[in-house]
């Protein structure tokens, strides 16, 4: 019998592309969406959908009856949205919602998965990011939130040793997918107009923050190179804890600004960013 995966986020690019991937090499398929138009989709492509919205735990321990008889064999943790912003003036509210998703979301999905997976001595595969090796300014909210992926992932690796689940993060460089516009979308919800006393601090930052986005989702990797990353974690009989995936100049510019000291460092962002 196929060996079952759950993707979660699995309505559109990186979650999108690894199920259709998974799907396409033999595996058994189940995709988290939160809406019955983008399940209907994904049954259309051979993938079983779940309704899964993981910040709700109801909808996590459904799914997870849901695959008691059969089993799990890896769990693809990929939910996740970007809050972006100057700090000043991202509202707290915004910044719990991606400490909710990403972390919350991340940590309760495995936590719920967890028994299967110990049975099943299967594979967890996180979706961290670059942003969780080096925090850009205009990325607090959304760097935080893979920082803390990053510890849970290390966490996770060691304490499941003894049961055989392998644990792999991911971390994707920018990558073409909605989440750019998405972000733009919600910042304008709380940047447009300016908070009282703001209007006109960060104007040059937020056109910078609309740049970069619509410059990520254009000439960001196709989501499908992610996927192959998510394919390896999964299939290597030895995984590395960690897969960085991005253009090689974005992956050399990372793991340098991660060994500069913060002067420097901070010059460097700062002249990138102009
Ligand atoms: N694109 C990049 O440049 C990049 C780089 C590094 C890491 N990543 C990470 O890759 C993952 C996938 O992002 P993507 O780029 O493929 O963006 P995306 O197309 O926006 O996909 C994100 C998915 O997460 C789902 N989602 C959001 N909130 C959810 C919730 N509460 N419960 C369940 N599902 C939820 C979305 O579902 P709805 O459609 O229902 O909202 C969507 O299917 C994220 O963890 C992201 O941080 C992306």
């Amino acid at each position: 019998m196929a060996r079952a995966v759950l993707v979660t986020g699995a309505g559109s690019g990186i979650g999108l592309a690894t199920a259709r991937l998974l799907t396409a090499k033999g595996y058994r398929v189940y995709g988290g969406v939160r809406r019955e138009e983008d399940a209907a989709r994904l049954a259309q492509e051979g993938v079983v959908p779940l309704l899964l919205d993981v910040t709700r735990e109801e909808d996590l321990l459904r799914a997870r009856e849901r695959l008691v008889g059969e089993g799990l064999w890896g769990l693809v943790v990929n939910a996740g949205i970007a809050v972006a912003g100057p700090l000043e003036l991202v509202p707290l509210s915004a910044f719990r919602e991606a400490l909710e998703v990403n972390v919350l979301g991340a940590f309760a999905t495995v936590k719920a998965f967890l028994p299967l997976l110990r049975a099943s001595r299967g594979r967890v595969v996180l979706m961290g990011s670059v942003s969780g090796l080096v925090a850009l300014p205009l990325m607090g909210p959304y760097a935080a939130s893979k920082f803390a992926l990053e510890a849970l992932a290390d966490a996770l690796r060691v304490e499941l040793l003894p049961f055989g689940v392998r644990v792999v993060l991911i971390e994707p460089g920018s990558v073409a997918t909605p989440i750019w516009e998405r972000s733009l979308r919600r910042a304008e919800g709380y940047l447009e107009p300016p908070p009282p006393g703001t209007e006109g601090v960060y104007g040059r930052y937020l056109e910078v923050a609309r740049r970069v986005a619509e410059r990520s989702a254009k000439r960001g990797l196709p989501p499908e190179r992610v996927a192959e990353a998510v394919l390896k974690a999964l299939e290597s009989p030895n995984p590395r804890a960690r897969y960085l995936v991005a253009h090689p100049a974005r992956a050399r510019e990372t793991l340098l600004l991660r060994l500069l000291p913060a002067p420097l460092r901070d010059r460097l962002v700062a002249r990138f960013l102009g």
